[in-house]
């Protein structure tokens, strides 16, 4: 498979100068902007909201803005990503009292939807709604912090997962998150991955002012990818 998208996590970016940081790291050959969303509830850290996203899209960032829900309840607060201009917008199952729901609600706004699995969340929420969803997404850490390690046993939730889209046909992208880096990419693509989130792994670096700083990690990740 040639269409794999290196998603940068901002989680662990430089906020003081974020819309630098997004621009630098798309000039570096990155595809999509994972963007965390946690709210000290659903789980025990605090990020960013959707001015934050209207900012990043006032700045000039086009480049697709993948929203990661880690919020409860999310049926409030979805319109306003997709007004801020989030691309995808995916969340937990256990999150939400109405799964199908809100995943309509999420196409209805003109987005891209997705459910998110944590890693002992078990696949069955997709059996109902593989119809719904544009990108399944792994959790290969539990969520709430950067620079986790990654949990061996999702390679084979992936491919199970990869397995259900397959045998769907439906046209749905395969994204994991969590402890992703150079020296794992290539086998968690062999195993079904096709979307790359990575925050540590990408802006964990030197934060020095270099404008091509990301050149070379993004570069890596994509010359690994090309073996699989
Ligand atoms: C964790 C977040 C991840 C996080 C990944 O809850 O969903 O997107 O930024 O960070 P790394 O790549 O450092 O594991
Ligand atoms: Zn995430």
């Amino acid at each position: 498979m040639s269409d794999y998208l290196i998603a940068p996590s901002i989680l662990s970016a430089d906020f003081a100068r974020l819309g630098e940081e997004v621009d630098q790291v798309i000039a570096s050959g990155a595809d999509v902007v994972h963007f965390d969303v946690m709210d000290n509830h659903y789980v025990p850290n605090l990020t960013i909201g959707p001015l934050v996203c209207e900012a990043l899209r006032a700045h000039g960032v086009t480049a697709p803005i993948d929203v990661h829900l880690m919020v409860k309840p999310v049926d409030r607060i979805i319109p306003d990503f997709a007004k801020a201009g989030a691309s995808y917008i995916t969340f937990h199952p256990e999150a939400t009292e109405h799964i199908d729901r809100s995943l309509s609600l999420i196409r209805d706004l003109g987005c891209k939807s997705g459910l998110v699995f944590n890693p002992a969340t078990p696949l069955d929420y997709l059996d109902y709604v593989m119809d719904k969803i544009d990108v399944i997404l792994l959790m290969s850490v539990n969520p709430g912090f950067g620079g986790q390690s990654f949990i061996p046993a999702t390679l084979d939730k992936l491919r199970q997962a990869r397995k259900r889209i397959d045998a769907s046909g439906f046209d749905i992208r395969l994204e994991i998150d969590g402890g992703v880096k150079v020296d794992n990419i290539a086998e968690i693509a062999a195993a079904g991955a096709d979307m790359f989130v990575s925050g540590s792994g990408i802006f964990g670096g030197a934060r020095d002012s270099d404008p091509n700083r990301y050149d070379s990690i993004v570069g890596q990740m994509r010359a690994e990818l090309a073996k699989v």
